[in-house]
């Protein structure tokens, strides 16, 4: 049976812990903190108990020892509550992104390579959805030939958009950006198939779908029923998301120049009526497209007249992830078992979270970013210690 302790019980730590049930672990949630607990009523559902309520996370993390401290906090904390947990030594799951920041990522770089670091696995679940790993086994078998280019796109329907403008994520200080929280996934995957971190970045958003300017707009279906009020905002939720005091983008885009030659183009909005999160890459020898939505893979050779190759992933599930939060559950299982590494570490992660900084720092001041200090910054945070935490053997 293991011991879990929770910081942060959120919507997503609830039901990630929903899958590690379905997923057949064993474990009890001995205790967690988290003022207001927006996640009780999803775990009540998956008949999970939450465990004691802690006051603080000094309280919660003396109360061990635990097999694994889940971390499901807003951004802005996950720096505090990573540092407080490592310090206790024990194993860590955490959301991504893994920190907010550029200045916090070189913090918890230089915190990783402290000897003794416990195993720290990040929530960058798409890396174990089997569609992911699919792609990522073509591109490295060499099937396509070099990649050349990229598209990608992540468009959310309007009620996602308006939950990200009422919920905390709607500010800087808490979510960090728009892109940071929705789409470090797929800058991670990109990463990994290109073999490369971006040189130079340019990027362009703007706030022009949440804001009181439009709050006269319709708010209803053509069908009558309400628009824009899908869940529960949570921790520090604004009412309206017309009105609220978003101060991120709402829709954003990006170019991306990869060290290796590689070009990437992306284009996100958060107020979609087609529905879609897609990658399109070209290779010199072969295309494929994977429908993220869909969950689904398309493929030929370049010089190919035949039927294109369709893989159809059976499961599709209503949060989009498509499974991909068990398949991480028992991921997570096996590393923390020493069967298998986690199929993303820590580095991966923060490499992830400042190419999408990187691209914010574009779009803020209008310039393209080189992105050749920030990688020497973090090399040198990591210097002389070499090992990666997140790859060590579990306790
Ligand atoms: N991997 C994924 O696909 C995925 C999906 C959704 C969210 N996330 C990440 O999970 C994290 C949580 O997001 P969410 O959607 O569950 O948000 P949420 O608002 O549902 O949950 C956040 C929880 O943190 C709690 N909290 C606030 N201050 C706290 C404090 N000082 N100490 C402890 N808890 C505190 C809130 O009360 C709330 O219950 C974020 O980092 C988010 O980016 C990841």
């Amino acid at each position: 049976m293991k011991r879990i302790a929770v910081i942060g019980l959120g919507q997503r730590i609830a039901h990630v812990l929903a899958a590690m049930d379905e997923t057949g672990w064993t474990f009890e949630i001995a205790g967690h903190v988290d003022p207001a607990p927006v996640g009780l009523p999803i775990l009540a559902d998956a008949g999970l108990s939450p465990g004691r309520a802690f006051a603080d996370v000094a309280g919660l993390l003396a109360a061990g020892p635990y097999d694994l401290v889940m971390i499901g906090s807003p951004n802005h904390l996950h720096l505090p509550h990573l540092e407080a947990a490592l310090v206790a030594g024990f194993p860590v799951f955490a959301e991504k992104p893994i920190v907010r920041t550029i200045e916090e990522s070189y913090t918890l770089a230089r915190r990783l390579t402290h000897p003794g670091t416990p195993p720290l696995f990040i929530g960058l679940v798409m890396r174990s959805m089997p569609l992911v790993r699919e792609v990522i086994a073509r591109v490295d078998s060499g099937e396509l030939g070099e990649l050349v280019s990229m598209d990608a796109t992540e468009h959310l329907h309007p009620e996602h958009g308006a939950y990200l403008a009422r919920n905390w994520r709607r500010k800087a200080e808490w979510g960090g950006s728009f892109m940071l929280d929705k789409v470090c996934h797929d800058f991670d995957i990109f990463g990994r198939l290109v073999g490369a971190r971006p040189a130079r970045v340019a990027s362009f958003g703007g706030r022009r779908i949440f804001h009181p300017g439009r709050a006269q707009d319709p708010q209803t279906y053509e069908n009558g029923e309400p628009a824009y009020a899908l869940r529960d905002s949570g921790w520090m939720a604004a009412n309206d998301a017309f009105h609220s005091d978003m101060d991120l983008f709402d829709h954003q885009t990006a170019i991306v120049n990869y060290a290796n030659g590689v070009a990437l183009a992306f284009h996100s909005n958060s107020h979609v009526n087609l529905q879609e999160r897609r990658w399109y890459l070209a290779g010199t020898r072969g295309t494929l497209v994977a429908d993220l939505v869909r969950n689904r893979m398309l493929y030929r050779p370049a010089l190919d007249r035949r039927r294109p190759e369709k893989l159809d992933f059976a499961t599709r599930t209503a949060d989009l992830h498509n499974g991909a939060d068990q398949a991480m559950a028992a991921d997570l299982l096996a590393a923390l078992e020493n069967r298998a590494p986690f199929p993303v570490t820590a580095w991966d992660s923060l490499e992830a979270g400042l190419t999408v900084m990187a691209i914010d720092e574009a779009a803020l001041s209008g310039q393209v970013v080189d992105c050749a200090p920030i990688w020497a910054q973090l090399d040198a945070a990591r210097a002389g210690h070499g090992h990666d935490v997140s790859r060590r053997a579990g306790p």
